[in-house]
């Protein structure tokens, strides 16, 4: 399988992309002494790769129970325990098989562990083979906010089985689907124009669709990464979606949404603001409000709105006293703002909430 990579520095990341579980195994059985970090739910549901992982001889394997609340500087501590106890080395090679939440805890390990060891990522829900497995960030929570403590770690290859998705349940894949949606935003025609025409075929979970749209998003999110590896310019543009996405989740106690369910909301919410601005024609805005509605579940979650607002000034895009927005200029263009006005916002949550997608309290 020829893989697809992308650069950052001097390295070549392969991203393998197809529905076996074969570039894993064989990784797996050329490492020296592996460390394996398993999502306790795919081992549960993958029993014949478990057998064949335990086949392996001198790997260790822990599984891992995937919440926020164990992705913690604790759990890495007993992470990093258990791999000096169990004589993992610095040749040894770490593998994090699960979602995001295992990623980035898994990656931290590796990043922190004898100063840093090789990893290779088998990400098993949609959001982590579009979107976290790809571009190094790796970390964990802190009581202070999430994903305060990290690092810059990429892994050495990623390996995408579409097969994981077969288990998926339907509110994950649509959490995927909200960063593909953003994706087609940033990427242009093309790309928009695939999900019309096959978002039906991906909530149907088809697997040729499956693994295009993943090698599209990949793609995309290639390009940003490449351009600017430690997200100090450029690689901002993912955050479309996510500045008033974040808000409502914050605001929500991260409970009421899942986050990609949020990046929908932030989607329409910020492309109504950039109509507001008449920095994007009615016409567009159309296109992706539709394609939201196609994609997010009708929700009647209670949102509080000055409690929304409040949240901005905690968010990590903030520049110089200033919130700083990736708006939505056409299919394919954004600019970065920092003159979007409160009532501009305002507007766009109630616009929000008259569509459907949630209730303002
Ligand atoms: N590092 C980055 O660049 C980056 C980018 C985006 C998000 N993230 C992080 O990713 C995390 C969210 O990731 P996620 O959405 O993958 O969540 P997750 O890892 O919690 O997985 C979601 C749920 O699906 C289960 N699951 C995983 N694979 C499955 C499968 N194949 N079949 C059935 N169930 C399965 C998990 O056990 C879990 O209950 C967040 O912590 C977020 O901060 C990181
Ligand atoms: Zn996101």
């Amino acid at each position: 399988m020829k893989p697809l990579t992308y650069r950052v520095n001097s390295s070549r990341i392969p991203v393998f992309i197809g529905d076996s579980d074969s570039p894993m195994m064989s990784q797996l059985r050329s490492a020296q002494r592996a460390a394996v970090v398993v999502d306790s739910n795919v081992a549960a549901l993958y029993g014949s790769m478990m057998d064949e992982i335990n086949s392996i001889d001198g790997s260790v394997i822990t599984l891992f129970h995937a919440s926020e609340e164990n992705k913690s500087l604790d759990k890495v501590e007993e992470l990093l325990t258990l791999f000096l106890e169990r004589n993992i080395r610095r040749d040894s090679v770490l593998f994090a098989i699960g979602g995001g939440i295992t990623g980035d805890l898994a990656g931290f390990v590796a990043a922190v562990f004898q100063r840093g060891i090789e990893y290779v990522h088998v990400p098993t829900t949609l959001l982590a083979m579009v979107d976290s497995s790809i571009g190094g960030k790796v970390g964990v929570n802190h009581s202070v906010g999430k994903n305060m403590i990290g690092a810059f770690h990429q892994p050495n290859s990623i390996v995408v089985n579409t097969g994981f998705l077969e288990t998926l349940p339907k509110e994950e894949l649509i959490c995927g689907l909200g960063e593909i949606v953003k994706y087609a935003v940033l990427s242009g025609e093309a790309f928009f124009d695939f999900l019309e025409k096959n978002h039906v075929r991906l909530l149907n979970k088809e697997r040729k669709s499956l693994q295009k749209i993943v090698r599209m998003s990949v793609e995309t999110k290639k390009r940003y990464v490449e351009k600017d590896p430690r997200e100090s310019g450029v690689r901002a543009h993912l955050n479309l979606g996510h500045t008033i996405g974040h808000a409502v989740e914050a605001a929500t106690g991260y409970n009421a949404f899942k986050h990609g369910e949020a990046v929908l909301i932030g989607l329409v919410a910020e492309a109504h603001i950039a109509m507001h601005m008449k920095l994007l024609r009615a016409s567009s805005f159309e296109r992706i409000l539709k394609m939201v509605r196609r994609i997010a579940r009708q929700r009647d979650e209670k949102v509080p709105l000055e409690d929304t607002l409040g949240r901005f000034i905690y968010d990590k895009k903030m520049k110089a006293g200033k919130v700083r927005f990736v708006l939505p200029t056409g299919i394919g263009k954004v600019v970065l703002r920092d003159d979007v006005t409160t009532n501009s916002v305002v507007d766009a949550m109630r616009f929000v909430a008259a569509d459907g997608m949630i209730s303002l309290t």
